[in-house]
């Protein structure tokens, strides 16, 4: 996490506004005394908030997050900023599962759209995107995310009250199915069959609440302990759209952080056995398959859709996850393991080719 701007801005900087009114607000939310001095800077790293850290007199410090209307990416993508409320809402909703793996809320004000939340300290708490980019795995890390993601399927799979207020289907069609499936189908249209059914599946599932989000960047990793940020795009649906969303990721850092390919595999695999381990409310064979099905649609995305990852640049590199995603499109009856031992041997026959990347891209 890289902070920016001080805290005392000139008086017409958007920060020094944004200080202005988030005092208002953090007042009226009784976070502090009214003409209590604070200091605050802007937090970098996402795309789709303003988030900014906040210390007030008293020593308190918390982060602030306001999802924006028009998201920081190259293609016009707008979206709805009620997402605020549903991120509020499965944040406090998980502490009943999973207390020690997410944020504690600490007030929330609908009108402006703030959400106010614990802060992990950044000397402790490393994000994970960053820490696998700069080759430090944090292998653990993927068996703990696993059970922690279980476990939170598992709850909302047991808690039909709780799984009614998360109908948040149009948000989704803004934040996954137009970016992720619709893209997709556009610039692959041989796929539009197969992903027209993905598309419905995910629209109808209503089984569990899915994060939505699931991707290293917004997962902070400290020893024995991962962090689950950025629950914006919750939402009812199928389980096996999380873990799929993650192990697209992961798969993708491969290409690009070959030497410590063997590190990303052991925490991929150590993520699908601690989160199927977990599934205990649905048939795993049925939620493996339809997993291996969302991976491979998220690997084309990742290339291919509206948001692609920003460090495979090189057109024979896409072209390898793109060959590897469509297949899994139509893959019947296979073990993600063995999808993940395709994978690495994909790897490893193309070592050369990507080393030559790996130098040329640094
Ligand atoms: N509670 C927190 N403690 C420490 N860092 C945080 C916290 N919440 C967010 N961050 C940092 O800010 C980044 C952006 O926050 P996130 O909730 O993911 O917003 P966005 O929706 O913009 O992606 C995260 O990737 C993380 O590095
Ligand atoms: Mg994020």
């Amino acid at each position: 996490m890289k902070n920016s701007a001080s805290s005392r801005p000139n008086s017409h900087s958007p920060m020094r506004m944004a200080a202005d009114e988030l005092a208002l607000i953090m007042v009226r939310c009784e976070l502090m005394e009214e003409g209590e001095p604070f200091e605050i800077s802007s937090v970098e790293g996402g795309v789709s908030s303003n988030v900014w850290y906040i210390r007030t007199r008293s020593g308190r410090d918390m982060i602030a997050k306001r999802p924006l209307a028009r998201l920081n990416v190259e293609q016009e993508w707008l979206a709805d900023q009620r997402r605020s409320n549903f991120e509020c809402m499965f944040l406090r909703d998980v502490r009943a599962c999973v207390p020690e793996n997410v944020a504690s809320v600490l007030a929330h004000d609908v009108e402006s759209h703030t959400l106010f939340i614990e802060y992990f300290p950044t000397q402790a708490f490393f994000n994970w995107r960053e820490e696998i980019l700069a080759g430090r795995t944090h292998e653990e890390a993927g068996a703990g995310i696993g059970a922690t993601l279980a476990k939170i399927h598992h709850y909302f799979a047991q808690n039909s009250d709780a799984r009614e207020r998360y109908d948040a289907r149009d948000i989704l069609q803004g934040t996954r199915i137009d970016p992720y499936f619709d893209a997709i189908t556009k610039r692959h249209p041989k796929l539009s069959k197969k992903i027209d059914k993905l598309r419905s599946q995910t629209l109808k599932a209503d089984s569990v609440v899915i994060h939505g989000d699931v991707s290293p960047k917004n997962i902070l990793v400290a020893p024995n302990r991962q962090i689950l940020l950025d629950a914006e795009c919750a939402c009812i649906g199928d389980p096996a759209f999380d873990p799929s969303f993650l192990l697209a990721q992961l798969l993708l850092k491969t290409l690009v952080v070959i030497e410590r390919e063997k590190e990303i595999m052991a925490a991929c695999q150590g993520f699908i056995t601690s989160y199927f381990d977990g599934v205990i409310w649905e048939d795993k064979h049925s939620l493996e398959q339809r997993a291996i099905e969302y991976l491979g649609l998220f690997l084309l995305a990742r290339i291919d859709g509206k948001v692609p990852v920003p460090y495979i640049r090189d057109d024979n590199i896409k072209a390898l996850a793109r060959e590897f995603g469509t297949n899994l499109l139509n893959l019947k009856d296979k073990k993600i393991s063995d999808v993940l031992g395709s994978w690495s041997m994909m790897i490893n026959e193309q070592y050369a080719n990507l080393e030559s990347f790996r130098i040329s891209n640094t």
